[in-house]
């Protein structure tokens, strides 16, 4: 099999693996209890949420571990808006479905939700934002460091400090950019930012809400009063040292990592090119070294998928956790992509693994499912 999915999910690096399996069966105490099997578990905890911490240049007490990103974006946006019922927030128009779908059950419930285009490249306008702040009473916003779909790169520094200037807190959902781009919490001046392991090479089920000290979310969870009384519940133990030591080793890999996936990214790029109707969105846009997403005038996406899936060969059509339904991705539409178009896209999203001669088989195989279609 060759997979090319690793925006939806990664394998766990074996190294991973090791440090979790002595914490699935032999040390099961609780991290809460006071004897030493217990200790032995907090204190591993504790070594994980350094980790992490270290990962984006954040302190351990800022580390709110959770069940995973779309967790982690919940409690962002709503622990801080139950702050302020009735209050108002603004998220970008192409946020993964946890943030945007939480923005929009906000709006239900009775908060103002305001949504932040994108430009035709893909890019968050920041200017869109400056008159929205300018407007309005907004007390949140937030914005994604790297687009799951495109793998476009987003001026969070900048959009950061325009929401400064207008006294509203920032929060950025860090899950694509994490182990792709270099990540500076307190440098790129936002007050909260999601992380999840299972996106580098960690174990599913875990993710982080890194928080700004001084910031008081309501919980979504109470009880047990574990992680600062931010997040009740036994600890995922295993998982967390499986999300620390993941965070240590992409942090020290990560910068050959991304010389290999820019490399293999353009050895495909370079082959989608030579081929008839393939259209490479936001091709001239700064995006995460692995990502890359393309329409075939003409072509179903989901149709694709499916014919490369036959040749063993895995990839997504828009986002992981949008395929199975048939509507166009909404980020393409958010940047003005034609709808025909937008429902051919497919994306690729490559891994430390792969290899220049998995990316040449997909391109044979694509070519040849592309000619059976008729389209070439
Ligand atoms: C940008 C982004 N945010 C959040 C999530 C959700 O993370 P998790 O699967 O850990 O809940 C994903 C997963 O696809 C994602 O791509």
């Amino acid at each position: 099999m060759i997979y090319f999915d690793h925006n939806a999910t990664t394998p766990m690096d074996d190294r991973v693996v090791e440090v979790m399996a002595p914490f699935l069966a032999k040390y099961y105490g609780n991290p809460s209890s006071l004897y030493r099997w217990g200790r032995i578990a907090r204190d591993a905890i504790e070594q994980a949420r350094a980790q992490v911490a270290s990962l984006v240049n954040a302190t351990p007490n800022q580390v709110i571990f959770t069940s995973g990103g779309t967790e982690a974006n919940n409690l962002a946006l709503q622990g801080w808006m139950r702050k302020f019922p009735g209050g108002k927030l603004a998220v970008s128009a192409i946020e993964h479905s946890s943030v945007l779908e939480t923005a929009q059950g906000l709006q239900q419930q009775g908060w103002q939700t305001s949504f932040i285009p994108v430009q035709a490249s893909g890019v968050i306008s920041a200017d869109a934002l400056d008159e929205l702040l300018d407007d309005s009473d907004i007390q949140l916003v937030s914005c994604m460091a790297a687009n799951n779909e495109t793998g476009v790169v987003q001026p969070v520094a900048e959009l950061a400090q325009i929401a400064r200037q207008h006294n509203t807190l920032f929060h950025s959902d860090a899950v694509q950019a994490a182990g792709k781009l270099p990540l500076d919490f307190p440098g790129m001046g936002v007050q909260m930012m999601t992380l999840s392991a299972h996106k580098i090479y960690g174990p599913k089920g875990v993710g982080a809400l890194i928080v700004d000290k001084n910031l008081e979310l309501m919980p979504l969870l109470y009880g047990g009063g574990q992680e600062r009384r931010l997040r009740g519940g036994t600890e995922n133990v295993a998982g967390i040292i499986g999300f620390g030591k993941a965070a240590e080793l992409v942090l020290q890999e990560r910068e050959s990592q991304a010389k290999h996936l820019l490399s293999l990214r353009q050895q495909l790029e370079a082959g989608l090119m030579t081929i008839p109707g393939v259209e490479i969105f936001a091709q001239q846009i700064p995006r995460l070294p692995n990502t890359i997403q393309f329409g075939v005038n003409g072509v179903d996406g989901e149709m694709l998928v499916m014919s490369l899936d036959r040749e063993n060969i895995a990839v997504s059509s828009g986002s992981a956790c949008a395929s199975g339904g048939s509507e166009p991705s909404h980020v393409l539409v958010a940047m003005g992509v034609e709808e025909n178009l937008a429902r051919s896209a497919v994306r690729i999203s490559l891994g430390k693994d792969n290899t220049a001669n998995e990316v040449e088989r997909f391109l044979l195989s694509l070519q040849s499912i592309l000619q059976s279609f008729g389209v070439i």
